[in-house]
């Protein structure tokens, strides 16, 4: 972040006049904490049994949020929108990739997800099983996590280009009954195989999968065996009424996996009341939703948190409209984004900074072609958005007129935690600026002390509990205290990023200070990718960075030494490229992959990470003195440089 700018843009005051975070909201959550959030959760939830305590830390860092009321996170979602008389309001627009659309308005929603719901319990699912759910960004992906969330079912979602192994892998974790899929899925023109994976990853005795349903999406040939049932035979002949069960506040909504530290991603626990609380209220304060007149866009995938969080359940517990869309942005050209928006009159839009920097790459002129005076507000989340392409942001897409909300926040955290407040804030390209009311955060030093100075880097923490923040890991207490409340005592929410304040004491985040890489906004892990490699019968030895990069933020650099015999050629790199593609995902396919004699190891057997990530960005190298052997650098760089 070099290119700090001093640029400001303070806020439109007829924006502010309209703005639904406005700033005594500040001076309400600082003055009472707890109270704040208790009207945050009575404003924007419905509660079947009004809660009487708001926070419950005594057994922290297990936090329990308004945990004596009671309330139904899909009945908050589509049926009191409804019974307000909203029923004929759009809830999605789908825009499928082959140009394919529905317009499902709350009514026809609440429809689907009883019929869905009513299906789930035909196939034996109650309160409280697992359901993991592995589709497209079509409507049934919606539809299924709301009649999970209608039965107190935690959903646990696999996004759409995992492979057949994380499938596995986080079904057994989660001992999920049921699986939701679709035979394919439609990606630029073509039609892709979907539920090949599922079969692989369900099969074998040890499976706890006892059902997979399938929603028929391409209409591509599938095989089909016992466990297997058509979503059209099942669902639809289901009464489109169900009554919702009020469920504890703290009742598990669902669990997602994110990649951590070790190879095993960690399934992270969110339950129903202080989430929903917080999704709501952010969806509503910091992306200035007024559902009865905004179009609103998230182009997530719900695969991830963000598509958790502010595609399904923020803007439908605040009964907005909003647009869903299929497809990638450059098919069938790269101009598909900003038709949709000239489309549908969308005046809010959520995305990643590494989307709008493959926009600027293509040229403003693309844009420029398409009418996006309908946008109001811009909104950023993943990865820190350079001032650059901020700036670019605001320009191209915004028409200098739009705030950016440029959102930091992690699928632990559930909500954005740390963003301007359009409307409210002096708008500052590259920093996501303060803490949102009811949110508190320092920058603390190796040493664990908080400080204030200007452009000392330290790292972020989260000082005070937050209604949205994970429950845990599950089934794995202890991991959630080591990695989240150990590295600077309990009183610290650590949150794995670096951070600084600048002279304006404005929050700058500055990325991952462990082995996490950033591709794209996904998160993933070095020590997930190095077992992949490892897993290759040609590699004896892995080690993966992640090197600064100017689209993907970063991008995956792996060095490898390859097993005695095996063949060192363009071949091998090519195909342990595809290798990790396949054991993972198509997003951690390594950019480049580096074949080496030696790493650079400590003397206690660690990689030096860092020296190797010196290389992958072309730098000087830095301090190897505890390296066990100097002159393997030498080698690596020598190598490196013959490319
Ligand atoms: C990074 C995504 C800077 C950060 C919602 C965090 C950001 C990780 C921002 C969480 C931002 C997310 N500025 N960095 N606005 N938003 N990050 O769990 O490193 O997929 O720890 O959640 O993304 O990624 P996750």
């Amino acid at each position: 972040m070099s290119d700090h700018t001093t640029q400001e843009f303070p806020p439109d005051p007829a924006f502010t006049e309209q703005a639904v975070g406005q700033a005594e909201l500040f001076a309400q959550a600082d003055a009472d904490p707890e109270g704040f959030w208790a009207d945050q959760a009575r404003r924007y939830v419905t509660w079947s049994k009004d809660f009487t305590e708001v926070l419950d830390w005594s057994n922290a860092p297990f936090a329990r949020w308004f945990a004596d009321g009671e309330l139904n996170v899909a009945h908050n979602c589509v049926d009191r929108h409804v019974e307000a008389g909203h029923g004929e309001r759009v809830a999605i627009h789908f825009e499928g990739a082959e140009g394919d659309t529905q317009t499902i308005t709350y009514a026809e929603l609440q429809r689907r997800v009883c019929q869905a719901a009513n299906a789930l319990t035909e196939l034996g699912v109650a309160t409280g099983d697992r359901v993991a759910i592995y589709l497209p960004m079509i409507p049934e992906a919606i539809v299924s996590m709301l009649a999970c969330a209608r039965l107190g079912a935690p959903h646990s979602v696999v996004f759409g280009g995992f492979s057949a192994d994380a499938i596995r892998s986080r079904v057994a974790d989660a001992e999920a009954r049921v699986v939701i899929t679709a035979d394919g899925q439609h990606r630029k023109g073509k039609v892709a195989p979907l539920k090949a994976a599922v079969d692989q990853a369900v099969s074998g005795e040890d499976s706890p999968v006892e059902h997979v349903l399938v929603v028929r999406r391409t209409g591509g040939d599938v095989d089909w065996s016992d466990k297997d049932v058509w979503w059209h035979d099942l669902v639809d002949r289901q009464s489109d009424r169900h009554e919702a069960q009020p469920m504890p506040a703290e009742h598990p909504l669902y669990i997602l996996y994110t990649s951590g530290t070790t190879g095993k991603p960690k399934g992270i626990l969110h339950t129903s009341g202080g989430y929903l609380t917080q999704a709501a209220y952010t969806n509503a304060v910091v992306h200035d939703v007024h559902p009865e007149s905004d179009v609103y866009w998230c182009t997530a995938d719900i695969g991830w948190v963000t598509g958790h969080s502010y595609l399904v359940y923020g803007p439908l517990a605040n009964g907005a409209t909003q647009v869903v869309y299929e497809g990638t942005p450059d098919h069938p050209h790269q101009g598909r984004w900003w038709e949709i928006i000239q489309k549908y009159g969308v005046t809010i839009l959520y995305t990643a900074p590494t989307a709008i920097r493959t926009c600027m790459k293509w040229g403003a002129e693309i844009p420029a072609k398409y009418d996006l005076s309908s946008l109001r507000v811009l909104g950023s989340v993943g990865e820190p958005i350079n001032p650059e392409a901020w700036l670019w942001y605001r320009k191209n897409i915004g028409g200098d007129r739009c705030p950016i909300v440029d959102t930091w926040w992690q699928t632990e955290t559930g909500a954005i935690m740390i963003s301007p407040l359009p409307g409210v804030t002096s708008l500052e390209p590259g920093s996501a600026q303060r803490p949102i009311p009811g949110i508190s955060a320092e920058i603390l030093d190796d040493a664990g002390e908080p400080f204030t100075e200007a452009e000392k880097v330290g790292y972020l923490v989260l000082t005070k509990p937050w209604p949205s923040m994970l429950r845990g890991l599950w089934g794995d207490p202890e991991r959630y205290k080591d990695t989240y409340w150990s590295r600077f005592g309990d009183k610290y929410y650590f949150a794995g990023d670096g951070a600084k304040y600048d002279d304006k004491g404005n929050i700058w985040l500055l990325g991952r200070v462990d082995d996490v890489m950033n591709v794209s906004g996904h998160r993933l892990s070095t020590a997930e990718i190095e077992s992949a490699l490892v897993s290759h019968p040609s590699v004896a030895e892995a080690a993966v960075v992640g090197a600064a990069d100017d689209t993907t933020g970063q991008a995956v650099c792996a060095f490898v030494i390859l097993r005695e015999g095996a063949e060192q050629s363009d071949s091998t790199v090519e195909e342990l490229r595809s290798h990790v593609a396949k054991e993972i995902s198509p997003i951690a396919k390594p950019k480049s992959v580096m074949i080496v004699s030696e790493l650079p190891k400590t003397r206690s057997g660690k990689i030096m990470r860092r020296l190797l990530k010196d290389v992958a960005e072309g730098r000087e190298i830095g301090d190897a003195t505890t390296l066990t052997d100097a002159s393997v650098m030498d080698f690596i760089k020598q190598g490196m440089s013959q490319r």
